[in-house]
């Protein structure tokens, strides 16, 4: 028997047993006359101790441990006389009998502790000692509370898990696919599923009516702190149901989720549409934590002969409570920042509301005390506050300001992770233009219904008008979930395929098995699916998703680790027609 307990589990009441343990040194420390030993498991540590009374041969043995070394000792539980209370099992620990060392180890490259002196790289190179510690395997057991907690709650409202194929049909639309070679059937190519989506629809013709996958699933696009090429997704799918019933319930899931691992509990989430979210926070994802809302001001501002105001479509600011206080040198690297190519801005007009009443503005040549009192009035501000303002194309001015709201916020301190702003963002466009193709591309995906009261008339007139029955789900600024209500009415799907350029032919070419699935009987239907890892990284407070995945890959999508992707051999080229040169057949 390797052990009798886990590393975690001997308290004080244990005094006086035999035991058996098992893991791995965490360190040790040679006294003289006594030796401590740290041994850890996944379950937490325990000290044992070596001194004058433990037998000679094994105290020889216990001076040759070494970090990381795996071990399994047998001794006696006693009381400690200098107890440690930040560790559960402080209050003993192990007079050692008998030490048997099960392996060996090299020199791990970075301390296996929470506050390690790896870099990224080392540690992502070295993932499996990464993963040894703390705080690292907290994410993963994080995690894996969340999916049990997810798939109870599922089950009970009587949703299945079922399977869908990774090896699929490309189909255009969306990110990228990873494609996958056919050996069987030469130059021809599977995709890995960017989501289960169609096969989830496909699902709800079969009749399954409530589908649920906890999923992987690929996209070959850039990747940032939130986005991985492969990420798991909570895929779900009901039938005969409405957009309403649809939040409904998976705004009981995420509560049911932060009231179990949190203790936390909300009201009704909020909603605001999307054309509100992109009117007053510039983003269809608002940061809620800290409000400072946008405030249009081309009444106030225009007309006064500053020309960069009078010629922009819109003029619009927030105001930063408190802040009129800010140096040159902080509404510098402000400008600065808005200026940096990723914000893409000309600059930033600010106006002070001083203490004592009194304003002053980057702008003053061109605007009385009164002007800037009209504007403050517009914003509510009060004394002491700052107002930042910044102009130029309606939506790409939003997106700017947006950007400097969040620094604002996180200058501030507003972005506390733990406090969450959920929010339902609805109603967003149907249709998105591409300028470079000189098409409309779905915002969701082809198969999302429109609302009601813009189809069909808007969809003739003013296609870029129509809204979508699609909805996410945004907590502190980041998109944890999306979905929409789905077209089952044939004549509606091809009607939305015209819209989208396709022609009856080329639809039927790329969706042709869910159009026809759709002829045998759809029953009206709809669904989202969450950012698995989104939503751990938001449940722990933390930025990168990367954290929460076993094995995840870099921001170049390379795993350091085993080196892939890498090349493969000229026979395997060839097996799959890949091959450089012709293949002769
Ligand atoms: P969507 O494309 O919005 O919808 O994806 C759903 C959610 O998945 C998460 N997500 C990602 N997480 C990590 N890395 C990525 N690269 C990544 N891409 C997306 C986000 C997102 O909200 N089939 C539809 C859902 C539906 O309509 O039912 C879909 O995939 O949190």
């Amino acid at each position: 028997m390797y052990r009798t307990h886990t590393c975690g589990q001997l308290r004080i009441e244990d005094c006086g047993k035999e035991v058996t343990l098992s893991g791995w040194v965490q360190k040790s420390r040679d006294l003289g006359s006594m030796t401590f030993i740290d041994l850890r498991d996944r379950y937490g540590i325990t000290q044992l101790v070596c001194d004058d009374t433990t037998d000679k041969s094994v105290y020889e043995t216990a001076k040759t441990l070494s970090r990381e070394y795996v071990i399994q000792v047998k001794g006696l539980v006693r009381e400690r006389s200098s107890k440690n209370n930040k560790i559960p099992t402080g209050d003993i620990e192990i007079e050692v009998k008998d030490i048997n060392i099960l392996t060996t180890s090299k020199i791990p490259p970075f301390t296996i502790e929470d506050n390690t002196d790896g870099g990224d790289e080392l540690r992502m190179k070295y993932r499996y000692l990464d993963l040894r510690r703390n705080c690292v395997k907290q994410n993963l057991e994080l995690r894996h509370r969340l999916a049990m907690m997810v798939r109870n709650y599922l089950s009970n409202e009587n949703f299945l898990e079922i399977e869908t194929p990774f090896l699929i049909r490309s189909t255009p639309e969306g990110a990228r696919d990873f494609v996958v070679p056919s050996r069987m059937n030469p130059n021809q190519f599977y995709a890995l599923p960017q989501s289960p989506q169609q096969y989830k629809q496909l699902l709800m013709v079969s009749g399954f009516d409530r589908y649920f996958q906890i999923v992987k699933c690929f996209r070959d696009e850039d990747l940032r702190a939130d986005r991985q090429p492969e990420f798991t997704q909570i895929d779900c799918e009901m039938s005969f149901v409405e957009q309403e019933d649809v939040l409904n319930m998976f705004e009981g899931l995420i509560k049911s989720l932060f009231k179990q691992e949190k203790g936390l509990e909300f009201g009704k989430f909020q909603r605001m549409t999307w054309h509100d979210a992109m009117k007053y926070y510039g983003s269809d994802k608002p940061d809620l934590r800290f409000d400072m809302k946008f405030v249009e001001l081309n009444d106030v501002f225009q007309g006064k002969g500053f020309s960069v105001f009078d010629d922009a479509e819109l003029v619009v600011g927030i105001c930063a409570k408190g802040c009129a206080n800010y140096t040159r040198k902080q509404l510098d690297a402000l400008t600065d920042f808005v200026k940096r190519p990723q914000v893409g801005a000309k600059g930033l007009v600010y106006v002070k509301y001083n203490e004592d009443g009194s304003f002053k503005s980057s702008v003053d040549k061109f605007y009385t005390p009164e002007d800037l009192q009209k504007v403050a009035e517009k914003f509510g501000a009060e004394k002491g506050d700052l107002m930042l303002v910044m102009s130029g194309k309606t939506m790409q001015v939003r997106t700017q300001l947006c950007a400097l709201r969040l620094e604002m916020g996180s200058q501030l301190n507003l972005k506390d992770p733990f406090n969450y702003a959920i929010l339902w963002v609805t109603d967003f466009p149907l249709l998105e233009w591409n300028e470079d193709d000189q098409r409309f591309y779905a915002m969701h995906h082809p198969f999302t219904a429109p609302n009601p009261e813009d189809y069909p008339e808007k969809l003739d007139t003013d296609p870029g008008a129509v809204r979508a029955n699609a909805y996410d789900l945004v907590i502190n600024g980041t998109e944890v979930g999306g979905g929409s209500v789905r077209i089952h009415d044939r004549n509606m799907q091809l009607r939305m395929f015209e819209a989208l350029g396709f022609t009856e032919e080329s639809a039927k070419q790329q969706f042709g098995f869910l159009m026809s699935a759709f002829e045998y009987g759809a029953p009206p239907h709809a669904g989202l699916a969450f950012g698995f890892d989104r939503l751990c990284a938001i449940f722990a407070g933390a930025d990168n998703i990367r954290d929460f995945i076993a094995f995840p890959k870099n921001n170049s999508g390379r795993d350091l680790m085993s080196d892939s992707p890498n090349f493969i051999s000229d026979e395997q080229l060839e097996e799959l027609y890949l091959a450089l040169k012709p293949v002769e057949k």
